[in-house]
């Protein structure tokens, strides 16, 4: 898919404020830092869509970006960031999953995971989630830049190796780098896949 137009739309707080339901919609969730907000940048090739931060927690909202007028990507704010506070890690959980459990135009998510680490409670933990409430997702690793594809594979096989303790199959996984747009086309074409149907 040709990205011709890549706009920021809105940001929001509250679910009952999000764009109306009218068109398809793929969410970037994962851990804070995890690289969501970049990769919407490498992917709509355009540097400052998203806003990206070394600091995690940079992503607070429901962003929405509308792409070639005809599909919503959404940037969400990360999960486990350690330095957030109880009351604002439980107002996110349910903030967050009312989103995902109620927004009819969601098609997929995609769940990045960094791909430097072996797999992570948090984030098996919350694909699980998903599973049990029927929301369809696939796999993004993310940063492959920064180390070997081996390294990479690896990890990516120990995580789909625990996914399959809940799931009977492994969702579509992809390997992506937003230093060096490794993995975008791909990710891509899958979201044209699913928007024809
Ligand atoms: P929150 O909004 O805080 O949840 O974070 P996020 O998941 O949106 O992460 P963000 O895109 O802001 O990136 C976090 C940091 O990782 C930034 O310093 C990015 O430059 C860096 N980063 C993201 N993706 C990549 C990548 O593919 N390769 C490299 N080398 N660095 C990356
Ligand atoms: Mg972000």
């Amino acid at each position: 898919m040709i990205i011709k137009s890549a706009e920021f739309l809105c940001s929001n707080t509250r679910t009952d404020k999000l764009p109306p339901p009218n068109l398809p919609e793929y969410a970037f969730i994962g851990r804070s830092n995890v690289g969501k907000s970049s990769l919407i940048n490498a992917l709509t090739n355009k540097k400052n869509l998203a806003k990206t931060s070394q600091t995690p927690g940079k992503t607070q909202l429901i962003n929405h970006f509308l792409i070639n007028n005809t599909w919503y990507l959404v940037d969400l704010p990360g999960y486990g960031y350690a330095k957030t506070s109880r009351t604002n890690r439980a107002a996110w959980e349910k903030f967050i999953r009312r989103y995902l459990r109620a927004r009819e135009n969601l098609q997929c998510i995609f769940v990045l995971v960094d791909s430097r680490h072996e797999p992570q409670k948090l984030d098996l933990e919350f694909c699980t989630w998903l599973g049990e409430n029927g929301i369809p997702f696939l796999l993004v690793f993310t940063k492959a830049d920064k180390q070997s594809t081996l390294k990479s594979t690896q990890n990516i096989e120990k995580f789909k190796k625990a996914l399959l303790n809940w799931f009977e199959e492994v969702p579509p996984v992809f390997l992506t780098s937003s230093e060096t747009q490794e993995g975008c086309e791909e990710l891509l074409k899958e979201i044209q896949h699913i928007n024809q149907g």
